[in-house]
């Protein structure tokens, strides 16, 4: 039985992409049970749908309540039945009751090596603070804002004329391969955590 993902987008979704053209390759051996954006106007909805993967929007009411509004994330993602939820890009908070109600079944991923500059404007922190490497972290979501058991990162340098914007493009790059690769792990059944840390099993002949 194939392994079902819901990804979770809020604008471009090169990462589902990403996703979607490993799965495409039969290097990712899962299927997109749908593609959720809490934008209506997420450019990757219209990739999901010249895809033929389903989509759903689901977006923030006026005066909603955080608690609502994941209340109703949650119902529609449980109408799929999915085995793990992919944030990629997805730009809303999740509420420690959207999390409980996933246990270990949610995975992000964040354009720096976390712990390092979690939050925003990530790629303007590293320069700022001068860092010679950077990179990308994909890792289960908890109740804090990009902490949570560390599945996997890559690191890129970073170069004395970098700008936010090359610095971003030198680490999309390396999330692109990332998080297929993370993702099929876990569909092969290579990532456990214990005392809240991934232990990654290699000896398995199903990883990418
Ligand atoms: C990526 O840099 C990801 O690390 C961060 O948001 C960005 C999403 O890009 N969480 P995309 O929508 O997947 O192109």
């Amino acid at each position: 039985m194939s392994f079902k993902i819901a990804i979770l987008i809020s604008g471009r979704g090169s990462n589902m992409q990403a996703i979607h053209r490993s799965i495409q390759e039969n290097k990712l051996k899962a299927h997109i049970a749908v593609v959720i954006s809490n934008q209506a106007d997420a450019a990757g909805l219209n990739y999901a749908k010249e895809h033929n993967i389903p989509t759903e929007v689901l977006t923030h009411q006026a005066h909603e309540s955080r608690e609502s509004y994941d209340q109703r994330l949650a119902s529609l993602i449980q109408k799929y039945f999915v085995d793990l939820i992919v944030l990629a890009g997805f730009m809303r908070i999740l509420s420690p009751s959207f999390i409980q109600a996933f246990p270990q079944k949610i995975i992000n991923i964040h354009p720096s090596l976390l712990p390092a500059f979690p939050g925003l404007h990530v790629h303007e922190q590293a320069i700022a603070a001068g860092v010679r490497y950077s990179g990308c972290t994909v890792h289960y979501v908890d109740e804090g804002c990009d902490t949570g058991p560390i599945i996997d990162q890559r690191v890129v340098p970073v170069l004395p004329e970098d700008t936010a914007d090359t610095l971003a493009a030198r680490i999309l790059k390396e999330e692109h391969q990332l998080y297929s690769e993370c993702i099929q792990k876990i569909a092969a059944g290579q990532v456990k955590i214990e005392n809240n840390k991934v232990i990654l099993n290699f000896n398995s002949k199903n990883s990418l």
